[in-house]
């Protein structure tokens, strides 16, 4: 691997910010290159041939960039594309569901695990599926909370209809008495005061991005980069136009981004 080479980071579309903000924060002094596929959004309601076709295609222009590790942002993408992608590529395949899942058995005192995420993620089974190699006493219960990714994006992350939103979808958490509970998708760290507000404070929240932007530091610590003079490259590319991606983007990353870049795909 080559310490000058980039971290690529792709998700379907803006929500995989929140995941870059938690890379800035573990790994400051790396270059970044983030792919969002905007004209196809959402992954999380289509079918596992589309999201993986879509998450190949999208592997497969980062890694003519020249990437040195490739972070599925995506939750769904992840929970779906991930056999496919690490055998498309040849280079560190970074996913959200094997570190979260890793981080939930370990914090769970009960072995009682709840997982929320999109249509896509929770009918794969994907975190349940991992949790259980781990133990198959463990109990998940998972949900899947569409309406987040909307809610996220409109910013009403903290009004009423947040809260409403949160309340129903979250009912059966009560009667299941997790004590750790897995943010399966790149928009929910956005709502966690509203999750927490509606969970209350005795169940632990693991944010998925920030989980695995700690594995992603792990893999990447045998190449420790040398302090750069320069500050360190921010690029970013949707397949859509940037203007929604430029108006939104601060609110999921944490800080301005003002160069993005259209591209074709594939
Ligand atoms: N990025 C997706 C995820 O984390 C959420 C948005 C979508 O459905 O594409 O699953």
């Amino acid at each position: 691997m080559n310490n000058k080479k980039a971290i690529g980071i792709f998700d379907s579309g803006i929500g995989g910010l929140t995941v870059l903000h938690s890379i800035i924060k573990a790994l400051p002094a790396e270059d970044t290159i983030y792919v969002g596929d905007t004209a196809r959004v959402p992954y999380g309601t289509k079918s596992v041939t589309a999201v993986t076709n879509y998450s190949l295609e999208i592997g497969r222009f980062l890694e003519k960039m020249d990437i040195k590790a490739l972070v599925v942002a995506c939750n769904t993408a992840s929970a779906v594309a991930l056999p496919k992608l690490k055998e498309a590529f040849n280079i560190p395949v970074i996913d959200m569901i094997d570190p979260a899942a890793g981080n939930a058995v370990e914090t769970t005192q009960n072995g009682h695990i709840g997982v929320i995420g999109t249509e896509g993620t929770i009918k794969s089974g994907a975190y349940e599926n991992k949790i259980k190699t781990f133990g198959q006493k463990i109990e998940v219960t998972s949900i899947a909370c569409p309406l987040f990714v909307p809610l996220a994006e409109e910013g009403w992350i903290d009004n009423d209809v947040a809260l409403a939103a949160t309340r129903i979808y979250l009912e059966p958490f009560k009667r299941s008495k997790i004590d750790t509970l897995i943010l399966g998708c790149t928009h929910y760290p956005l709502l966690k005061d509203t999750i927490r507000e509606v969970i209350g404070d005795k169940i632990a929240l693991i944010d998925s991005g920030e989980t695995a932007s700690l594995c992603l530091k792990e893999i990447l610590k045998s190449e420790k980069k040398k302090e750069q003079e320069t500050v360190p490259r921010r690029s970013y590319f949707v397949t859509d136009t940037p203007d929604r991606f430029l108006r939104l983007g601060k609110r999921f990353l944490g800080d301005e981004i003002d160069d993005v870049r259209h591209i074709d795909i594939p």
